[in-house]
């Protein structure tokens, strides 16, 4: 048995950065494999494998074995929504590890209010792009409302029509209740990605857009939580949960937990694209960060078209053919 480091023996796995052990001075003399196997989350050149999502798996598509092992390893990475080729393409080429053609596309590109009145043939053609647009990322697709609540045998049926168009994984909202459609995807060759908290599909039944798992709802939100790992789900959203909750979950969980306005303790964290780049109207939730101002942008940049075309600055000269 190598000695252990001082300080990262006495880390939560979790908690050790594969960067703190390079830089760890203790660690700078003696990076033998079986001190690294001991104390980095990373594990160094143990096998391929154990490379990290972003700048490991380059030549084949993320798996939710990546993902498992990512959660053993402490690496946290980030999940997009995406709906097109164009996005696809660009988000595989920067690096994001999962892409969720979400049912959030109700309110992003198909004009519905929200996300309840979408069907499995509105995401059909969106996931078909996606998957054929990347080579790296592992697509989930959106199970939309009614395309699974009725029974296994509908989850199923819905399930694999996402993965005959590209996706490689599907998502579903609701705990127990949904125990056993989890059971018969999972059986059946259908990785599922679970989705507890507010759920957008129930948003009648919850009375809106509110913090889930106050107070005693947090016990039965842990209960649906271990249910859907223990059914077969490879992974679990978090949305809009309580953060010390959120962090209670991922601790209990062997399954990576992806949070979307569930603090800072999950595995992974999650945002449909067009809220994150800005693209979205308004300040949107609490929990969102604007990383651009695509609304901005593109809004200048349609603008001055259309006064170039009004005043004749466009089409200019080099514009046109001889
Ligand atoms: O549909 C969606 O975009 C989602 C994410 C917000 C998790 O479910």
């Amino acid at each position: 048995m190598p000695p252990l480091c001082p300080r990262t023996a006495t880390l939560p796995r979790r908690d050790v950065r594969h960067s703190d052990f390079l830089q760890h001075e203790w660690h700078a003399g003696v990076q033998s494999r079986d001190i690294c196997l001991e104390t980095c989350p990373r594990r160094t050149g143990v096998s391929d494998d154990l490379k990290t999502l972003y700048g490991g798996v380059t030549s084949r598509r993320v798996t939710t074995r990546d993902l498992q092992l990512a959660k053993e390893h402490g690496e946290r990475w980030a999940m997009l929504t995406s709906y097109d080729m164009l996005t696809a393409q660009l988000f595989d080429e920067i690096g994001i590890p999962v892409l969720l053609v979400g049912d959030s596309a109700g309110n992003n590109v198909l004009g519905y209010e929200n996300t309840v009145p979408v069907t499995v043939d509105d995401l059909l053609p969106l996931v078909r792009a996606v998957a054929r647009s990347t080579t790296r990322p592992l697509v989930v697709a959106d199970l939309p409302f009614g395309s699974y609540q009725e029974s296994p045998a509908q989850a199923l049926r819905n399930g694999v029509r996402f993965l005959q168009v590209g996706a490689q994984a599907v998502k579903l909202e609701g705990g127990r209740r949904g125990r056993l459609q989890v059971e018969l995807l999972v059986e059946s060759g259908v990785p599922v990605m679970g989705h507890l908290g507010l759920t957008p599909q129930s948003v009648n039944t919850l009375g809106g857009y509110r913090v889930q798992g106050r107070g005693e709802a947090g016990d039965e939100l842990i209960a649906d939580a271990l249910a859907l790992q223990e059914a077969g789900a490879f992974s679990l959203v978090l949305e809009v949960v309580p953060a010390d909750l959120a962090e209670r979950v991922t601790k209990e969980l062997t399954i990576p937990t992806i949070g979307i306005g569930a603090g800072a303790g999950t595995d992974a964290q999650v945002l449909v694209w067009t809220d994150m780049a800005g693209l979205t109207p308004g300040p949107g939730p609490k929990f969102l960060k604007r990383y651009a101002d695509l609304r901005g942008v593109l809004g200048a940049a349609a603008k001055e078209y259309a006064e170039d075309v009004r005043t004749g600055r466009y089409p200019a000269d080099e514009h046109g053919y001889t």
